[in-house]
């Protein structure tokens, strides 16, 4: 199963005494896909995504991320794990008191790489992501287009094989968010596999790609266009 990079195996997940959020789902996500995960909010999908990336011990079932069990990493290994992951979660900000460049180095300093290496690396990745000037800028005043697009450049400064993505259009206006779309599209073909929460319906079907979507703790795969195949318990 070297081609898949998440895996869920019978995957059951709730907090404490509450609802299920999974119940008995099976998931298979192959290198270089592109799925939206999509449900009514509050339905799970940032759990969802969370439970990839860090692996909460709460869960029942198997998940497997390239290959190995998330339940058995040791710490170093999640570590290294975690840093092959973008993520683009909600609360998971700019940090206000560092410049927009300084921020999207802090994937590299944290890694060990010293200033100057990263801030060059920054320094190119804003380029190609569109902020070119904007590297002194301070995050209070960048766009929210331009806010989205530091927090996406910092997210792949570890160049990640797998990008978590949770409602990154959310803030952003219908030409922005197609900007992104645009920019993840080159991602994944540049080999990233994407998994990319969103309720917005106009982007799923101008940028068509298969569907995740999670209703009464089920999961159903639904292809770009045409016919649904129900992939739990598949
Ligand atoms: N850390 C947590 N502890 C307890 N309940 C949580 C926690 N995180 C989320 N929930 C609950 O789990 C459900 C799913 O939440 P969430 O994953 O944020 O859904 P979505 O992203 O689809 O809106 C909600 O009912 C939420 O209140
Ligand atoms: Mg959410």
């Amino acid at each position: 199963m070297h081609n898949s990079v998440v895996q869920f195996e019978r995957v059951s997940l709730k907090y404490g005494q509450g609802p299920y959020i999974l119940d008995d789902v099976s998931l298979n996500l192959s290198s270089g896909t592109f799925h939206y995960l999509t449900g009514a909010s509050g339905v799970g999908k940032s759990s969802l995504l969370k439970l990839i990336y860090s692996g909460f011990k709460e869960y029942r079932g198997t998940i497997r991320v390239f290959g190995s069990d998330l339940r058995y990493m040791k710490n170093q290994v999640m570590a290294r794990y975690r840093q092959q992951v973008g993520v683009i979660f909600q609360d998971f900000l700019l940090l206000d008191h560092l410049t927009t460049l300084d921020n999207i180095a802090l994937p590299l300093r944290l890694k060990g790489e010293g200033w100057s290496d990263s801030r060059k690396k920054a320094q190119q990745m804003m380029k190609w992501i569109g902020l070119g000037g904007f590297e002194e800028a301070m995050p209070s005043t960048l766009s929210g287009g331009q806010k989205q697009r530091a927090v996406i450049a910092r997210s792949i400064m570890n160049k990640p094989k797998l990008l978590l993505a949770d409602e990154p259009t959310g803030n952003l206006d219908d030409e922005n968010a197609a900007k992104l779309l645009y920019l993840f599209e080159e991602l994944n073909r540049g080999g990233i596999t994407i998994v990319m929460a969103t309720h917005n319906k106009d982007l799923t079907t101008e940028f068509p790609h298969p569907i995740i979507r999670l209703a009464e703790s089920q999961i159903s795969i639904h292809p770009p266009f045409g016919h649904e195949r129900v992939a739990n318990n598949a």
